[in-house]
């Protein structure tokens, strides 16, 4: 992976205080005072199974710090789109990464961001929202959203914060996600991250 500087990879800096300034502002859309580290980042790329074409959607980037894991793995004949719901990372993401197409708007909006857009229904999301946090009828409104979108045997990957785990097993969110892929696997804990967390992935949509 080719790699560009990253000083406030995992301690915050200027662009970790993105993310905490828009916590500070709506903490249960944002769920994270830090942007994730590096290994976290890297552990989503590495999990992707990366299609040699198509669109990959990452919904809730940030400021980047996942993104940019995922546009260094990214296959060339790839198509990338980052969609992110608040308009100050949008912003930060853009100045931080200006080779990423950021869409700003709702991942609930998926199917016609992904219309509009042109780019077919992706075969790969990764959706680092924090899902433990949003209430019931959010959490089944964007999960359904993703699961219209996704091309047929497409994958779909988030994190968990380890101490959310027990939470998040028993959310409508894995249960809709348990009953339609047919492979639903849970990382290690990833501990160099604040806090530790793990990466789900979910493939074979049917
Ligand atoms: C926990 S932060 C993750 C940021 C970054 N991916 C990281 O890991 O450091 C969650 C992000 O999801 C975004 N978000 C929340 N709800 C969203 C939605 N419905 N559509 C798109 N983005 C959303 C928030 O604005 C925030 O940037």
């Amino acid at each position: 992976m080719s790699r560009r500087p990253r000083p406030d990879a995992a301690t915050g800096g200027r662009a970790g205080n993105t993310i905490l300034r828009a916590f500070v502002r709506n903490p249960r859309e944002v769920g994270a005072v830090r942007r994730s580290s590096r290994t976290l980042g890297d552990a989503l790329a590495n999990t992707v199974r990366w299609p040699a074409r198509g669109t990959v959607v990452e919904a809730g980037p940030g400021d980047g710090a996942v993104t940019e894991s995922l546009v260094a793995a990214k296959p060339d004949g790839v198509r990338f789109l980052a969609v992110e719901l608040n308009p100050a990372c949008a912003k930060a993401l853009k100045a931080r990464l200006p080779e990423v197409h950021v869409v700003v708007d709702d991942l609930a909006n998926l199917a016609s961001i992904c219309e509009r857009e042109q780019a077919g229904r992706p075969e790969v999301v990764v959706a680092t929202l924090p899902w433990s946090l949003l209430p019931r009828n959010r959490q089944l409104r964007l999960a359904n959203a993703m699961l219209g979108a996704l091309a047929p045997g497409g994958q779909l990957l988030f994190y968990i914060y380890a101490q959310a785990l027990p939470f998040w097993r028993r959310s409508p969110f894995a249960r809709i996600i348990a009953s339609r892929f047919a492979k639903v696997e849970e990382s290690p804990v990833i501990w160099k991250n604040l806090p530790p967390a793990i990466v789900v992935s979910c493939r074979g949509l049917r």
